[in-house]
């Protein structure tokens, strides 16, 4: 089943323009293991890495690139950290629209090759992802470029391509019909701030429309490197804040605002807050997930956990409460990540008669 089971609910494309590859209809799965040893007796994960081409982004490219069809656009131009481009490039090859990606500096050789192998012309701008100034010149550049007659820019922020991003709030329609016990708490990593504030926006649709009296707390968890909107939500900002980036977090490196004041914003009145976590923490869960859950994430995916936990030590989160992260990446999308996981781990050359020594 496809996003556009609910896509009328928002923003509603002409059926003959929809494209799909079959995303949306993630599993929401129990903790088994992480959650009854935080003392989280309801902590759920919605495995978004299991979308077709291994990241929530696909909800977004399929709405996006619907309504360039829509909108008789032959011409794609996207700039993306990696997911982005990845979705894009697939939904555009699927649809045969011409495909640009300007990716970050710093985008792991396997999300690169991902966008490659679907046919896209991609490449990486220096710069662009760490330092803010020239990281809005070049979503400057690009949004001229795409407002050529046969093109359009996606970049997956409202603030850039607002129809794309309803595609992103099907993920608070599953939660609420997925749901064993109505959730309390929705932790989302955060880089440019979309997906906070498509999450934000889709509880609050199921409330207008009467499916339910309110939404969830909806949380945004950042690195501690990328502070541009956790830190201003958690101590009662009005407006996010440019930073020098430093995390290495793929995906999550967005210095720039993007839509950073739409989460200060949308994510407060949920009664969400803010959240920081270190690198080496989340690379930790990144392991801890595969080996204790089963989960194959990459390391993004795992950040909305550090939050949760973190935020369940201090006591914002209630040990009976529904919580819910996502996990919003593929294990597939960064082997440095995975490689950095394994550390000292080998896999052995045996002879057939050594079988029994090593079992
Ligand atoms: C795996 C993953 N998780 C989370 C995010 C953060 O999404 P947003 O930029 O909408 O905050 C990204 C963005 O690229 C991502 O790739």
């Amino acid at each position: 089943m496809s996003i556009w089971r609910w896509a009328d609910w928002i923003e509603p494309v002409a059926p003959e323009a929809r494209i799909s590859l079959g995303e949306g209809s993630t599993p929401l799965i129990r903790s088994q293991v992480i959650g009854p040893q935080a003392g989280l007796q309801n902590l759920f994960f919605k495995l978004e890495s299991t979308n077709p081409t291994g990241s929530f982004k696909d909800r977004f490219a399929a709405a996006a690139i619907s309504h360039m069809r829509a909108a008789g656009r032959s011409r794609c131009l996207a700039t993306s950290s990696g997911n982005t481009g990845s979705a894009v490039a697939a939904y555009a090859a699927a649809a045969q629209l011409d495909c640009h990606i300007a990716v970050v500096e710093t985008a792991p050789q396997g999300k690169l090759q991902q966008m490659m192998a679907y046919g896209a012309n991609v490449f990486r701008v220096r710069g662009f992802g760490l330092d803010p100034a020239l990281s809005v010149s070049t979503f400057q550049t690009l949004q001229r470029l795409g407002q050529q007659p046969d093109a359009a820019l996606q970049i997956s922020s409202y603030i850039y391509s607002a129809a794309g991003m309803t595609g992103v709030e099907t993920i608070s329609f599953e939660l609420h019909a997925q749901q064993e016990l109505p959730i309390e708490h929705v932790f989302c990593p955060a880089g440019g701030g979309g997906l906070c504030v498509a999450v934000a926006r889709g509880f609050a649709t199921l409330a207008r429309v009467g499916e339910r009296p309110q939404g969830p707390a909806v949380h945004c968890v950042q690195p501690e490197g990328n502070d541009t909107m956790a830190g201003p939500l958690r101590r009662g900002a009005a407006a996010a804040q440019e930073v020098t980036c430093t995390t290495r977090i793929s995906g999550l490196q967005v210095p720039n605002i993007n839509d950073g004041h739409l989460v200060v914003q949308e994510c407060r009145p949920t009664g969400g807050t803010g959240h920081l976590v270190r690198d080496d923490r989340v690379w930790e869960l990144q392991g801890q997930l595969a080996r204790q859950e089963g989960i194959f994430t990459e390391p993004a995916g795992a950040v909305a956990l550090a939050g949760a936990l973190q935020a369940a030590q201090e006591g914002l989160v209630e040990a009976s409460a529904p919580v819910v992260c996502l996990v919003t990446g593929s294990g597939f999308k960064d082997e440095e990540a995975v490689a950095r996981m394994l550390d000292e781990a080998d896999c052995p050359m045996i002879e057939e008669n050594q079988l029994e020594t090593v079992v």
